[in-house]
């Protein structure tokens, strides 16, 4: 099988159904952009820092006027950052006050398999039966009631990890609904490069959603209440995009450079962002796993499900006045969000040439290969995705990998999938049968591969023995069993 990188350039963008809203949806760039609270440590010793979040129903006002049922952390969408020193514990406490279970999952991070959030450790309702339970009865796994306290030792590099529902068969409607977050992670070598800091550095969380006639979200669950309907098999894309949880938001800026943090949490859909006028181009600086040796500079960036891009970008190339958006160019250069500068103002930032040292890699030659195939498939009955041609069961490693030792993992598909690795972070090495792709570089922990596309990765796991998950990032496959374990031994 040899694959080149020609002609899939052009391949179809976006995989999904569309599900157009009912509601009437308001005018773009009306609404600011919110930034999601940072959330503060109920106590903190020399170790750790500790914290308490409440998963909850809330209704919130996403569409000007009308009221959406959310479930999210502390009942917001984002939920709250998690703002972290690299090396030091978080800790958190996690309340389950809806009337379904849930499953934490820290994507991303460096994560020791009983806090990973495995998709049966459920943490069901206090006081009481969820949803799902009758579903999952015979499967085990840790269940905890009520509450469940998750520890994350963050021994990793700055970077901006997330937070998620990672439920077995409904994370996609849950994360819909708003079980998703940030957690940045920071650290000393990142601190003494001179990047915009303050309210010029931007976290911009991308969702799309859309909404009934009177606000609520519309997600095309199956009739029997699993996964869902066989139309939306291929991801549920929505008509509404929402930054930070605000639909086509607004954004005053100074006419400096700012870090815009990226977050893909959509459920099913890509986006090649772009700016809808020149000259501002977007400066790479970091990936999903922390730091580039060094800046990439992109006119688009292309980000599927999970990824995160951290760029700068230099508003100073515009005049007070000018409005700039920014816009998906996937989808007919729909509107995204909307830049307006404000003012000059003084900017003692700067982008280094060197922004961090990473070892390099070995080359992967005499490394053990591994090869993960996503496929849509019929396995034993199991209408829906399958990696090497099975669906998502529990209790079957696919793999037992040894600690310590860098292997190669081919990734193999048929259509799109976004596809990400638990535990450890990985670096692209082959694309297509040729060198990594512009958006490849650093490390990354989710890769997106395109239709009938291979992509070899250098991967190494240490620390943390355990279960632990590969798995397709469109969370209508992965609900619909594109998820694989393998063990850490
Ligand atoms: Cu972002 Cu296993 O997930
Ligand atoms: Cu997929």
């Amino acid at each position: 099988l040899t694959l080149t990188n020609c002609g899939l350039e052009a391949s179809p963008g976006q995989a999904g159904e569309l599900l157009r809203s009912k509601a009437p949806l308001p005018e773009p760039f009306k609404v600011p952009l919110p930034i999601p609270p940072v959330k503060k440590p109920v106590r903190s010793d020399a170790r750790a820092d500790y914290y308490r979040a409440v998963q909850k129903k809330a209704m919130v006002e996403i569409l000007p006027g009308l009221k959406t049922e959310v479930m999210g952390y502390d009942g917001l969408l984002p939920g709250p950052t998690f703002d972290v020193r690299s090396g030091r514990n978080t800790v958190i406490e996690q309340v389950n006050e809806l009337d379904v279970s849930t499953v934490v999952h820290l994507h991303g991070g460096h994560t020791p398999a009983a806090s990973d959030g495995w998709p049966l450790d459920l943490l069901m309702p206090a006081g009481g039966q969820g949803e799902h339970e009758g579903h999952h009865a015979m499967t085990g796994g840790d269940m905890k009631m009520g509450s469940r306290t998750y520890t994350y030792p963050n021994t990793q590099r700055a970077a901006m990890l997330w937070y998620h529902d990672h439920t077995m068969d409904y994370t996609a409607p849950q994360v819909y609904r708003g079980l998703f977050g940030l957690h940045i992670v920071r650290d000393d070598e990142e601190d003494q490069l001179p990047l915009p800091t303050g309210d010029r550095e931007i976290p911009l969380v991308i969702a799309d959603r859309a909404f009934d006639d009177n606000g609520g979200f519309l997600y095309p669950i199956a009739k029997d209440g699993v996964g869902v309907e066989s139309q939306y098999m291929e991801g549920v894309i929505g008509d509404v995009t929402l930054v930070n949880g605000a639909p086509w938001p607004v954004h005053e800026v100074d006419a400096v450079r700012y870090r815009l943090r990226f977050l893909n949490a959509s459920n099913a859909r890509r986006y090649e962002l772009a700016f809808d006028r020149g000259p501002a181009k977007f400066v790479q600086i970091g990936s999903d796993g922390g730091l580039l040796d060094k800046p990439v500079e992109h006119k688009t960036l292309v980000i599927a499900p999970a990824e995160r891009f951290d760029v700068i970008v230099d508003f100073s190339q515009y005049q007070p006045g000018d409005e700039v958006t920014l816009v998906n160019k996937l989808d007919g250069s729909a509107n995204v969000m909307r830049f307006k500068v404000a003012r000059k103002a003084t900017d003692d930032s700067r982008i280094p040439d060197k922004l961090s040292s990473y070892a390099a890699v070995p080359e992967p030659t005499g490394l053990t290969r591994r090869q993960w195939r996503f496929r849509r498939g019929d396995a034993g009955g199991h209408k829906g995705w399958t990696i090497n041609g099975k669906a998502f069961d529990p209790k079957v490693m696919q793999a037992q990998v040894k600690l310590d030792q860098y292997e190669v993992w081919s990734f193999v598909t048929d259509v799109h999938h976004p596809v990400h690795v638990h535990l450890a972070p990985f670096q692209v090495v082959r694309r297509g049968g040729g060198h990594p792709g512009a958006y490849d570089g650093g490390w990354k922990d989710t890769v997106d591969i395109r239709p009938a596309e291979v992509v070899d990765v250098l991967v190494k796991f240490t620390a943390h023995k355990g279960k632990y998950l590969i798995h397709c990032h469109n969370l209508e496959h992965e609900d619909m069993a594109m998820m694989a374990a393998f063990e850490t031994i």
